[in-house]
C-alpha cells in the first residue's frame, strides 16, 4: 500500500510538530506526501495550508506571521488566514476590491503538546489518552526525528511479541522466543490488545524501575489507534506504569515522522526523565535500525506470496484487513509500486 496514494488517509489526525518548535515563525512539514504549513494564529492556536503561494508559488513557509496572525508570503506579502482565504494583497490600491483568492487550508488542532493535522474531514477524533488528564502521571517528551520507513512498518513493529528476543537482546529482550500470548479487542477506530511479557531487566532500567531482579514482567495494554498511533501501556509489577506514546506521522511512502512521549505516575525525584529518555532511546534505535531495513511498500493481502508470515504476527496481519475494509468501504482499491524491488543482481544487468 502506498499511503501518499490512498485517499482515505487524509481523513486522520497525524501528529506533525511539537507545540514547543511553534513560535512566531511559520514551519513546513510534508504530510502524505502533501507540502504544509503550520503557524500559529492570532489565539495562538495551530493553522495549517498548502505550502504554496497561489501567486507565484513560493512557498510560504518561506516568509512570516502578521501582527494579526495570518501568515505572508515572502515574495509579495499577500497574506492568508487559517481557512486559506487570501486576506489582502499589500499591492492591491482598492482594498475593499481584493479578489477572493483562496488556497487549500488543512483541520489543525493542539493536543498532548504536539500540533495535529487532518489534510480533510477526519474519521475519527484524535486518540483519547486518559493518563494526559490524570494528575498521578507527568508527561516526558521523547522522540521527534524523521526515519526511512513506511508507517505501517512502524506500527506492526509496536504489536509484534516476537521480535524482543532479537532486536533488544541488548536492552530488554528475553533470551527465549516464544511469543506471548495476545488478546484482542477491536473497535471501529482500531483495537486493544493485552498480554504479559517476561524482559531481561538491565542496569540502567533497575533504576528507571525501581526493581532489582535481573528479569520482570510487563503487563502490556496496546491501543493501535487508526492509521500509524499507538499508546503502549507497561504496567510493572510494583504498580508503575510506563505509557509510551508513539506515532509514526506519514511523511511520504518511504518516510515516516516518529513522534513519541511518555506518561509516567512516578516523579523526577524517584526516576529522572533523562534516565528515562536514555533507556527509550537505545530500544527505539534498535527498532529503528531493523524497521529502515525493511521494504516500504506492505502488501495488505495475506496471501500476496511477497511476504510469508507466522501466528505471531496476528496483529499486523488485523492491520493489514483492516485496511482492507477501509479502503473498499471509501471505494478505493490498494495502490502498490509499479515494479518489484530490484535485486542487487538485477540492477547490476
Ligand atoms: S508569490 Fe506569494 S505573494 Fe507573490
Ligand atoms: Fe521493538
Amino acid at each position: 500500500m502506498l499511503v501518499t496514494q490512498q485517499k482515505i488517509l487524509r481523513r486522520f489526525w497525524y501528529p506533525v510538530l511539537p507545540m514547543d518548535q511553534l513560535a512566531d515563525k511559520p514551519v513546513p512539514f510534508t504530510l502524505l506526501g502533501q507540502a504544509i504549513v503550520i503557524w500559529k494564529d492570532q489565539d495562538g492556536k495551530p493553522a495549517a495550508t498548502i505550502d504554496r503561494c497561489c501567486h507565484r508559488t513560493a512557498k510560504l513557509s518561506k516568509g512570516f506571521c502578521t501582527a494579526d496572525g495570518k501568515i505572508a508570503c515572502g515574495y509579495h506579502g499577500w497574506e492568508f488566514d487559517g481557512t486559506g482565504q487570501c486576506t489582502r494583497i499589500p499591492q492591491w490600491k482598492d482594498a475593499g476590491r481584493t479578489p477572493k483568492f483562496k488556497i487549500d487550508a488543512y483541520h489543525a488542532k493542539e493536543r498532548y503538546g504536539f500540533v495535529w493535522v487532518a489534510l480533510d474531514d477526519p474519521m475519527f477524533d484524535i486518540p483519547e489518552i486518559p493518563e494526559a488528564s490524570d494528575p498521578s502521571f507527568r508527561r516526558i517528551p521523547e522522540f521527534y526525528e524523521p526515519w526511512n520507513v513506511n508507517a505501517l512498518r512502524v506500527l506492526e513493529n509496536a504489536f509484534d511479541n516476537a521480535h524482543f528476543t532479537y532486536v533488544h537482546k541488548s536492552s530488554f529482550g528475553d533470551p527465549d522466543p516464544t511469543p506471548s500470548e495476545m488478546t484482542y479487542e477491536e473497535f471501529p477506530w482500531g483495537f486493544r490488545t493485552h498480554s504479559i511479557v517476561r524482559v531481561q531487566n538491565p542496569d540502567l532500567q533497575k533504576k528507571n524501575l525501581g526493581i532489582e531482579e535481573g528479569m520482570t514482567t510487563r503487563d502490556n495494554t496496546r491501543t493501535w489507534f487508526m492509521p500509524f498511533f499507538r499508546q503502549l501501556r507497561i504496567r510493572y509489577p510494583n504498580g508503575l506504569v510506563h505509557c509510551i506514546q508513539t506515532g509514526a506521522t506519514p511523511i511520504d511512502d518511504t518516510r515516516s515522522q516518529l513522534v513519541q512521549f511518555v506518561y509516567r505516575n512516578d516523579s523526577e525525584a524517584e526516576t529522572p526523565a533523562a534516565s528515562v529518555v536514555a533507556f527509550d532511546r537505545q530500544v527505539t534505535g534498535e527498532d529503528r535500525e531493523i524497521l529502515e531495513a525493511t521494504e516500504y511498500d506492505v502488501p495488505l493481502s495475506a496471501t500476496s506470496g511477497e511476504e510469508f508470515h507466522m501466528p505471531s504476527d496476528k496483529p499486523g496481519m488485523l492491520m493489514r484487513r483492516r485496511f482492507i475494509s477501509l479502503l473498499a468501504e471509501a471505494g478505493e482499491t490498494e495502490i502498490r509500486r509499479a515494479t518489484k524491488p530490484e535485486t542487487p543482481r538485477e540492477a547490476a544487468e
